[in-house]
């Protein structure tokens, strides 16, 4: 038995090497992400949602799923062209509620008009009877919901504009950004015959804050949230609140720092609220910056204490542990891990598992030593795996198999690459992507992709999109190289913070560095040098280019080259008031040295620029501002503007796809060639 199991392993092995063939655009862009993954609070059933492109409708498609652990079966509980909001297990296990969102598709060709036409439902599914209900009526823009602590009662949150008539579209700007109140409502409903029919719907409190995560504390009988803004400038928009259901909702603050909050959720005993923050401020006189921590507050006492303080790197996730402590995910290097901390006293423990990245990670009272997570590598694209016991890790089992065909692709090999800053002797990595079987070869030509942030690094993890492409890149002969620079996450705090008033310049000297290593160490032909990025990558983008010539193409993606007008246009200002020091006013010398604009007639690099019609983050007349230039200075340039897309690019996926088809066919145009224009 085991002889012929071994047989057919070495037969398929030899069989796959023979049949595979390299990854095309087509299977690259075909991919499937998981959104969310929770545990039901029984421990026997896994809930997970997928989203993948829907081509023929112009949109993504996404699917809730219930798979149970011990039957192994997995069912589908809806498919549509909207995003479920917070997908919830009720306190028994029983039901799930989400929020749809049905988009009433109209014919219009622009993608956000089509899509901005929505109404609203509260979901319930069965687990029992496997059936799903709606209660009949339709919401006014609920923003999340908490379950109480029974089957039949949760508690919803709804938004709406302060001003209702005829003037808000020419409200004052700032006006318009405050011009926003929640209500809490209680839905409380009945179950006849497993079906629910709404009782009562019962406001309790109206705040002047958009909330985000919201949770039910049924010790003290509190609802908390997160209050969130469009506009990240004043952090004391960022911060948590509860409301005291048992004292005429009284509405109190339970934090007063300058961090963002992220990521809220309930200890299992119900005593202490998790979060995690980070910062981004300074002042002239203090600052800091930090990777995302993990904080633990105490319910009963306010008092706030922070978990894995002994690990170095950027905590990405987490889950309560059902004997208290947390799991949480690390970033360190480019490793996302799994990690343990038993309590406050005790040391951070790394759970071995596989290199590569771990996400979505979720636990279960009932099945203390059980874990699930969604898991992918440089070589393994990603699934959602189980295992009962995390002291088994490595042998967790997918229980997925939505990105099968990119298994039967030849995914190139990658490697982590260290060199050294020569000024300040520090080790700096990056990524290498190889071109199928050319891993041993020397004098091969290089593309350099830059992640953005800049707090945000490249990891082991496959993500097939069109903002992590290095493995389509190789498919089609480029080596890869992801540097993560100056600035990244999971090197440290002050690895973060070294690029403080010198974002630029000093990021550009580790990425050059890095280039120049692999020159000296024969890997990369020097004649055949091309760069590009999105975002932050897109800033280096175009910084790098007008320093040097010596690349012979570039991408740039939604970048800056005018950093006094970004900063005055972005939704994200404390960022650049970090970056550079301070207000424009504060550090002018730092916004102009560190601008591209006034260097823009050094450059001699062929440039494809792409951005979204309604990026509020980088503003699109950055990328104007770029292609005008370049066509008056003679230098080829094409600008791409994705119609209704904001920075993310994620509403229509035909729209991420042409960006990478357009830029491999620039790099293959440009890339090769030496020639300069002058
Ligand atoms: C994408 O995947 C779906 C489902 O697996 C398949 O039917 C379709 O042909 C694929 N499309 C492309 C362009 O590869
Ligand atoms: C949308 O297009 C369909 C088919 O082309 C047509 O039957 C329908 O009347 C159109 N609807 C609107 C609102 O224009
Ligand atoms: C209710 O809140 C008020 C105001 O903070 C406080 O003085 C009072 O003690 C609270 N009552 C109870 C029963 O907690
Ligand atoms: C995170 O929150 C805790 C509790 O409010 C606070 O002490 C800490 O300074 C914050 N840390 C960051 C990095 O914002
Ligand atoms: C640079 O760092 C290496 C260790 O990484 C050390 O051996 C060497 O002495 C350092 N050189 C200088 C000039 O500090
Ligand atoms: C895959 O791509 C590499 C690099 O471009 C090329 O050398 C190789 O021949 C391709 N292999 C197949 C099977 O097409």
């Amino acid at each position: 038995m085991i002889l012929i199991i071994s047989l057919s392993i070495i037969f398929c092995v030899g069989q796959s090497l023979q049949t595979k063939s390299n990854l095309t655009l087509d299977d690259f862009f075909n991919n499937t992400e998981f959104a969310s993954l929770s545990f039901s609070p029984t421990g026997q059933h896994l809930l997970y949602q997928t989203m993948r492109p829907a081509w023929n409708s112009n949109a993504y498609e996404y699917t809730l799923w219930v798979y149970n652990i011990d039957s192994y079966k997995k069912t589908s509980i809806i498919s549509t062209l909207g995003y479920f909001l917070s997908p919830r297990w009720s306190p028994s296990g029983n039901t799930i509620a989400f929020i749809h969102t049905e988009y009433l598709l109209s014919n219009s060709t622009d993608d956000h008009q089509r899509l901005s036409e929505k109404s609203y439902y509260i979901y319930f599914y069965s687990i029992l009877t496997e059936e799903l209900h709606t209660i009949e009526n339709t919401l006014e823009r609920p923003s999340t919901f908490a379950w109480s602590d029974q089957d039949s009662s949760l508690f919803l949150v709804t938004s709406t504009s302060r001003f209702v008539n005829n003037d808000e579209d020419i409200l004052a700007y700032r006006e318009q950004i405050n011009n926003h109140i929640s209500t809490i409502h209680r839905l409380d409903f009945d179950w006849t015959n497993d079906r629910p029919s709404l009782r009562q719907f019962t406001p309790i409190i109206t705040v002047p804050l958009r909330l985000s995560d919201f949770l039910y504390v049924p010790l003290e009988q509190k609802l908390i949230f997160l209050s969130t803004s469009p506009l990240i400038d004043d952090l004391n928009s960022f911060e948590i609140y509860s409301i005291d259901l048992r004292n005429q909702s009284l509405l109190t603050r339970l934090t007063h720092n300058q961090g963002f909050e992220i990521g809220l959720q309930l200890s299992p005993s119900g005593k202490h609220l998790l979060f995690r923050n980070y910062t981004r401020r300074s002042s002239r006189t203090i600052f800091h910056d930090t990777q995302r921590r993990l904080y633990s507050l105490d319910l009963t006492n306010g008092h706030t204490e922070r978990y894995g303080s002994d690990f170095l790197g950027n905590i990405v996730g987490y889950v309560p542990k059902s004997d208290g402590g947390v799991y949480f995910l690390g970033q360190h290097k480019t490793n996302v891990g799994i990690y343990t901390q038993q309590s406050l006293e005790d040391t951070t423990v790394h759970h071995l598992g596989w290199e590569g990245t771990y996400e979505h990670i979720s636990s279960s009272i009932n099945r203390p030593q059980a874990i699930a997570f969604a898991y992918s590598s440089f070589d393994r694209p990603k699934e959602i795996y189980y295992v009962d016991d995390i002291k088994q890790l490595q042998f967790a089992k997918a229980i997925t198999n939505e990105n099968q065909h990119l298994t039967e692709r030849i995914i190139p090999k990658a490697t982590v690459y260290q060199w050294k800053d020569e000024v300040s002797n520090e080790t700096i990595e990056g990524i290498l992507h190889y071109p199928p079987g050319k891993d041993q070869e020397d004098n091969l030509p290089l593309f350099v992709l830059m992640h953005g942030g800049p707090y945000d690094a490249s990891v082991n993890s496959f993500f097939a999109g069109w903002y992590t492409w290095a493995p389509l890149a190789a498919a089609h002969g480029w080596l890869v190289l992801e540097p993560n620079f100056r600035g990244s996450s999971g090197y440290g705090d002050e690895f973060l913070d070294e690029i403080r008033r010198q974002p630029l310049t000093r990021s550009t000297r580790d990425i050059i560095s890095g280039v120049d290593q692999l020159i000296k160490d024969g890997i990369v032909d020097s004649n055949r040098l091309t760069i590009g990025g999105y975002s932050y990558g897109g800033f280096l983008t175009n910084w790098i280019i007008t320093q040097t010539d010596r690349f012979n193409a570039a991408l740039s993606g939604s970048g800056s080259i005018d950093h006094t007008s970004s900063w005055g246009t972005m939704d994200l200002p404390v960022l650049f008031h970090h970056l550079f020091g301070g207000y424009p006013w504060d550090e002018s010398h730092i916004y102009q040295t560190q601008s591209p604009i006034f260097q823009l007639d050094r450059i001699r690099t062929p440039t494809l620029i792409v951005t979204g019609e309604k990026d509020i983050r980088v503003d699109p007349a950055q990328s104007y501002m770029l292609e005008r230039s370049l066509h008056y200075l003679g230098v080829p340039v094409n600008l791409i503007v994705f119609p209704g897309e904001g920075h993310e690019l994620s509403v229509n996926p035909w729209h991420g796809k042409i960006k990478v088809r357009e830029e491999l066919k620039w790099l293959q145009k440009y890339g090769h060639r030496t020639a300069k224009f002058y």
